[in-house]
């Protein structure tokens, strides 16, 4: 079967994430097209609520169709609402046109929902606002193929989760969508051990439990290993969530002081302090020497524990020049005797913060 996945932001690093899910779950896949938008692949029959629920980049997986011949709606309501996604440059008025008068044919009352954003395609909020998966139909168009929605990335329960937790530190706190990128790129499958040596108030590690993963979290800090503490007490009891999690107060520079072995490492490190504009260049270059020592030891010291892949962000300063400034992480990963998978490092980029993030898929 042929499926249309659409993703967000940074979609390389979706893409990327989507191929190391599905190759670490051995799920053959053929990839046959894909584009700033979205991407068709060839796959097996798979829970894709559950695929989706996991992935960070992954908006929504549309199951293609031969519009000809397959009944658009088969629910039991007479007036429907249903939408149509356009993800590249095709022209829809035939499949609008059809799709009327198939509408028409089975005596429904069908509403076209549009996007209020000004784009060619409905947001994963406006198809759930507009209840197009339960009580209507999304269509996804992208070049010569047109899929129907089967699962959606769910913004609303993201946010929930964020916003109940009980310790909250919004600034300092990595988002959910980021925190799955990292863990799937790490390859991390069901029932395996993550470590995230700086694991502030354990967004991470939650994100990662929720997945079926082990934890183990590190942090330099009594506030944020208590705060992680209590998160992921809450997380457990909230969603029922039978996993291992141990979190101890300690230097990651000598984390194999506290922990023997772990499968996989997914983190993102202290990167200097906060910026709230973009830095001079001096600035930049003070940071990046200061955390330069640090990366190193922590390299060092993953190098000795971690049986198989390592995702670490660094950072990269966007200076007012337009210039960039990343630490030398070729010396980093020399020293350290860690390889680079290729095409390292991807970016990451968050509308609201002034630094990129470079991304690091490493092994042993
Ligand atoms: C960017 S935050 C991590 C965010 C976190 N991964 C999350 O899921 O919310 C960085 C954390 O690293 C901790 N930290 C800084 N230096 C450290 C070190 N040498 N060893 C362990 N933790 C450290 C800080 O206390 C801070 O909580």
């Amino acid at each position: 079967m042929e499926y249309i996945l659409t993703f967000g932001r940074n979609p390389e690093l979706s893409l990327l994430e989507l191929k190391i899910f599905l190759n670490s779950r051995n799920i053959g896949f053929k990839l046959l097209d894909f584009s700033e938008l979205a991407a068709v692949l060839e796959l097996p029959e798979l829970d894709f609520e559950d695929m989706i629920s996991k992935l960070g980049g992954t908006l929504k997986i549309a199951r293609v169709i031969d519009i000809n011949n397959e009944e658009l709606y088969s629910g039991t309501g007479k007036k429907i609402k249903y939408g149509i996604s356009v993800y590249s440059d095709t022209d829809t008025s035939q499949i609008k046109a059809f799709v009327k008068k198939q509408m028409k044919s089975f005596r429904l009352k069908a509403m076209l929902k549009s996007s209020k954003r000004s784009l060619p395609f409905l947001s994963p909020t406006e198809v759930l606002n507009f209840r197009l998966t339960n009580e209507g139909f999304e269509l996804v168009v992208f070049k010569k193929y047109i899929g129907k929605t089967i699962a959606l990335y769910n913004p609303k329960e993201i946010e929930k989760r964020d916003l109940t937790r009980p310790k909250q530190r919004p600034k300092h706190m990595i988002s959910i969508r980021l925190a799955r990128i990292l863990i799937n790129l790490s390859g991390a499958v069901e029932d395996s051990v993550l470590l995230d040596p700086f694991c502030g108030y354990g967004i991470l590690l939650q994100e990662a439990m929720l997945m079926g993963l082990n934890v183990f979290g590190i942090d330099r800090s009594y506030e944020c290993v208590n705060a992680s503490e209590i998160n992921i007490r809450w997380l457990k009891k909230k969603y029922n969530v039978k996993k291992r999690s141990k979190i101890v107060r300690g230097d990651s520079q000598e984390l194999s002081k506290y922990i023997k072995k772990v499968d996989y490492v997914a983190t993102e490190p202290y990167m200097g302090p906060l910026i709230k504009k973009l830095p001079t260049k001096g600035e930049a270059i003070k940071i990046l020497k200061e955390l330069e020592p640090m990366y190193l030891r922590v390299l060092k010291e993953l190098k000795k524990v971690v049986r198989k892949n390592i995702v670490i962000i660094a950072p990269r300063f966007r200076l007012y020049t337009g210039q960039r400034l990343s630490l030398d992480f070729d010396k980093l990963l020399k020293e350290s005797r860690l390889k680079a998978m290729r095409g390292m490092p991807l970016i990451y980029t968050a509308p609201k913060s002034k630094m990129e993030r470079e991304i690091w898929i490493l092994s042993t």
